[in-house]
């Protein structure tokens, strides 16, 4: 089949859907890849590196007119436009808040499919989008509070004098915030962190951080069965809310990654909680594309309010760290293409597989996606 990467358009989207890599195990299957020119530029991989993996480069009508365009961003307006009718997009739709343009890939009869739609199934796990982007983010988001934070963060002994190690709170535990508690433990943070979830506690031990937390026993009927959180109680986010407040007047550093599936972030930190914190103090939202964590974040803006605590916005997380980011989420496509590309290299889109349909948007000019179709 023909697999076109087009360059991402949206502002500050600096990743890519292929890499060199796996644009090599595509051709390495017997399918043309065919990669706008510059592609990669903004993930160091050069236009030399995709020709020597034996993909053709090409311009922008071309990468979009191939059977199968694999994107990072939801598609403009434009892009749909230069895509053939019956041709198969995969990339990171976000459908449930662009629902319009669900019904725009139907009209252009693509198929589409919504990467952050896969289950988190073992058998999809080399598929979860989720998962390798938000690492990553978590990482990142500790090197970006590291940076602009303007003391150490480890404890040091000097004759000079001794340097105290910073203190930091990491909000909400699940893949983002596993790995920043891991991040800063290695910087030489002293780490707590907080979740709704009651299996958070043992992963965040584990990792050599001390949990906070209010109400242990009302914390086992917050998970779903998927492991996803559930929506506080407003008697838990109080209690809650106090508990972080105390907290706080000694911590330097805040990591908030909390999300719930389908809904706006939850704040955790109020205006006032931000209130109690010391000048010099950091906060990272990495929710603020959802609504964010803490009253007062901007999207891609870093706030100081007045009593000197500076609130980082990264809307675009992954995008701060393209080379690896873009690396996984080509090893994520790939994986997700040998799940609708036959042995014959023919298109073979089996409805019935659980990881199909949780993730098919549109399909022969119609929206097939349950939650999506008639909306
Ligand atoms: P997420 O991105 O939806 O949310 C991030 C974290 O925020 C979660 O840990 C959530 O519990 C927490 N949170 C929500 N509301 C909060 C509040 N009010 N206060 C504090 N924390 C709050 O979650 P993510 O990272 O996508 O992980 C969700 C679950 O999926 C986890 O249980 C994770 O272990 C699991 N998972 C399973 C995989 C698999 O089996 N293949 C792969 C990846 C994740």
């Amino acid at each position: 089949m023909i697999i076109g990467i087009p360059k991402e358009r949206r502002v500050g989207e600096l990743r890519v859907a292929a890499s060199p890599d796996t644009a090599k195990r595509l051709i390495g299957q017997g399918h043309t890849v065919v990669v706008e020119r510059g592609a990669g530029a903004g993930a160091a991989y050069t236009d030399d590196a995709y020709a020597a993996s034996g993909a053709q480069l090409a311009d922008t009508a071309a990468a979009l007119g191939a059977e199968i365009v694999l994107k990072v961003q939801r598609p403009t307006a434009d892009e749909i436009k230069a895509m053939k009718s019956g041709a198969v997009l995969v990339a990171m739709l976000a459908p449930l808040q662009h629902k319009d343009e669900v019904q725009a890939y139907a009209k252009a009869g693509v198929t589409a499919f919504a990467m952050e739609l896969v289950p988190r199934i073992t058998r999809a796990q080399t598929m979860d989008v989720l998962s390798s982007q938000a690492n990553l983010a978590g990482y990142k988001a500790v090197l970006d509070a590291a940076d602009y934070f303007g003391r150490a963060m480890p404890m040091m002994m000097t004759a000079a004098g001794t340097v105290a190690p910073a203190r930091v709170l990491v909000m909400g535990a699940g893949v983002a915030g596993l790995q920043a508690i891991a991040t800063a433990r290695r910087l030489g943070g002293v780490v707590s962190a907080t979740d709704v979830r009651f299996a958070a506690k043992e992963q965040v031990e584990s990792l050599g951080a001390t949990f906070l937390t209010v109400d242990l026993e009302a914390m086992k009927a917050m998970e779903t069965a998927g492991g996803y959180a559930k929506e506080a109680s407003e008697d838990f986010t109080r209690r809650q809310r106090e508990h972080v407040t105390e907290a706080l007047k000694k911590i330097d550093i805040v990591i908030c990654t909390a999300l719930i599936p389908g809904r706006k972030a939850p704040i955790l930190i109020t205006k006032e909680m931000v209130g109690v914190m010391r000048a010099g103090s950091v906060i990272v939202d990495l929710a603020v594309e959802q609504g964010g964590n803490v009253e007062g974040s901007k999207p891609d803006e870093t706030v100081t309010t007045a009593n000197g605590v500076a609130i980082i916005g990264h809307s675009n997380m992954p995008a701060r760290i393209a080379v690896d980011a873009s690396a996984l989420y080509a090893r994520n496509l790939f994986a997700f293409l040998g799940l609708i590309v036959g042995k014959d290299k023919a298109l073979k889109i089996d409805e019935a597989d659980e990881i199909v349909k949780a993730s098919l948007l549109t399909r022969d000019g119609k929206v097939v996606h349950p939650q999506l179709a008639g909306a």
